[in-house]
């Protein structure tokens, strides 16, 4: 009897499950934290290793959750969360502290892990700190009986309080799952804003109750994908919306991983899915259709006819229940002036509000919406063309045109997201040699231009405080499938986030990020994200190139 327990002993000792995985061999964080020390020795992560929260906060649950998430694979079960007074030997103790609600500090040592957080979201970023502290073997979901992790110190805060992430699902349809992985992809890197294109003209993608021709007509386009080569149309009808239990799905999966979803209805312009699906918001009030082809549209939202008015204030009356974010994005980008010159109900209106001209008439447009969500509590954000016209004292900024838009408003006491098309538009190619690549909008855009990024430049110590941060945009003109999304985002947005989270880190430098950028790669080989495998080499041949000349 005693001889076959000692076999299965044995046996059991030596199956995968029982797997030492060794602990990595140097530390390499993205974003870089704001101070890193490594020590000799490790901890013994094991399946009997047991969460203590020392806090009594839900929230607290959505790190326990993530960091079973990393571990099940590995372990085949996940590790027990308790309640408890004090921390725990040998295990993760978990506690929230007077640091600053993102801050956190994690400590690794032979004897168990600390994390102590300002609050519930800190505490998440640790979780996504220890994710990158775990073997690569890990993040493959090899079974391990003991997970080894390095000992080491880590404090760290992010920079900017908007770290965000722009996706466009008007051009192109993204389902509820791809959706969830491209809020994902932004938890993993810390980012904390998920900023969602929702309206556009080649399509409307949210449900409106009041409204169902939004769905019926607005949600497709006669024909057709368009990506990846837009020269070749075919004439299947293309599109899709988000019922509104799916938005909420979205908002609640987002919400888990802290990360607040700003949804981006687009107004005066990019308006043909909603004019083809209500004739009369136009000027002309017939003859409109949702776009097939890209670019930007003469056809935009009447802002004569007070119908116009009470249709958006219905739809964004649906769109803030669904949404808990402070901010509503109102687009007021590329807005032609075309047909407000020629529409008698535009220029009645420029006439009675002693509005000098058609810029001033989007100004007022804009303004008109912001009164409106400011009686619901919320704030909007628009894209820098809201400047033109005048910009009212409580319009938050987001400076695509370059960096221009954004310094002009911090100057006048404005708030400002950074997202300039020199930096920031991950649509743009990652490369100068296109012949073989993903089709981009254009462009050339570098992981180490992306880097470079400073949303303070220009800008005194007093104008700064208004730079509320950073973004990365992914726009969908010739993008239509999750892999080809990821390869666009992957590993510019890593950049993104390291100027977001660690702008003022002395030691942070490109050179530096590349290095941990090749650990970080392996974590997208094993999640399954493509990504520009290619781009650090070609990266540095043009650099040395450059230096040459
Ligand atoms: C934009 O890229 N049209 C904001
Ligand atoms: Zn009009």
């Amino acid at each position: 009897m005693k001889n076959i327990s000692l076999a299965l002993c044995c046996a059991l000792l030596l199956c995968s499950c029982g797997k030492r995985i060794a602990k990595i061999e140097t530390v390499d964080i993205v974003p870089l934290p704001a101070s890193v020390q490594v020590s000799d020795g490790v901890f013994d992560l094991k399946k009997s290793t047991r969460i203590c929260l020392l806090s009594d906060d839900s929230m607290l649950n959505y790190s326990v959750n993530l960091l079973n998430g990393l571990l099940d694979k590995s372990f085949g079960k996940p590790l027990a969360a308790v309640r408890a007074d004090e921390p725990q030997a040998g295990a993760i103790n978990i506690r929230l502290s007077d640091l600053a609600p993102e801050e956190y500090t994690l400590s690794v040592k032979p004897e168990g892990i600390d994390i102590a957080a300002g609050g519930p979201a800190g505490a998440f970023y640790a979780v996504e700190t220890l994710r990158q502290l775990l073997p690569v073997a890990v993040a493959r979901g090899e079974r391990a009986g003991v997970i080894e992790l390095p000992a080491v110190e880590i404090a760290d805060k992010p920079f900017f309080a908007y770290r965000g992430g722009m996706l466009d699902v008007g051009r192109h349809f993204f389902d509820v799952d791809e959706v969830k992985t491209f809020i994902d992809i932004l938890a993993m890197h810390k980012l904390n804003r998920f900023h969602w294109h929702l309206t556009e003209d080649q399509g409307w993608r949210i449900e409106i109750k009041k409204y169902p021709e939004l769905m019926n007509t607005g949600a497709f386009r006669p024909c057709c994908s368009l990506a990846p080569d837009a020269q070749q149309p075919d004439s299947v009808p293309y599109g899709g919306y988000f019922t509104q239990d799916q938005v909420r799905d979205i908002v609640r999966y987002a919400g888990e991983r802290f990360i607040t979803v700003i949804p981006e209805i687009e107004l005066p312009g990019h308006a043909s899915a909603a004019l083809a699906s209500y004739q009369q918001l136009g000027c002309k009030g017939e003859g409109y259709g949702v776009e097939n082809i890209w670019g930007v549209k003469e056809n935009v939202y009447c802002a004569g006819k007070e119908s116009t008015f009470e249709f958006l204030e219905d739809v964004l009356s649906e769109v803030v229940e669904l949404f808990p974010s402070e901010y509503i994005h109102i687009g007021g980008d590329e807005c032609p002036k075309t047909r407000w010159k020629e529409c008698p109900y535009c220029q009645k209106r420029i006439r009675e509000e002693k509005l000098k001209d058609e810029h001033e008439l989007q100004s007022y447009f804009v303004q008109r919406m912001e009164k409106f969500l400011a009686g619901k509590g919320r704030r909007i954000i628009g894209w820098d063309e809201i400047l033109e016209g005048g910009l009212s004292e409580t319009a938050t900024v987001m400076s695509w045109r370059g960096t221009e838009g954004g310094i002009a408003a911090a100057k006048m006491g404005n708030q400002v997201i950074m997202t300039p098309t020199t930096h920031c538009y991950l649509d743009y190619y990652p490369t100068k040699n296109t012949e073989n690549e993903p089709q981009g909008i254009g462009g050339y855009l570098p992981a180490r231009q992306v880097y470079s990024l400073d949303p303070y430049a220009g800008l005194n110590a007093d104008e700064q405080k208004y730079i509320l941060g950073v973004q990365g945009n992914l726009w969908t003109e010739f993008i239509s499938e999750p892999d080809h999304a990821h390869y666009m985002l992957l590993p510019r947005l890593a950049a993104i986030s390291e100027v977001g989270w660690s702008y003022d880190n002395e030691d942070r430098n490109y050179d530096d990020f590349k290095k941990r950028m090749t650990t970080l790669a392996e974590r997208y080989d094993a999640a399954g994200y493509a990504y520009g495998k290619h781009m650090w080499t070609e990266d540095d041949a043009a650099q040395t190139a450059a230096q040459q000349q």
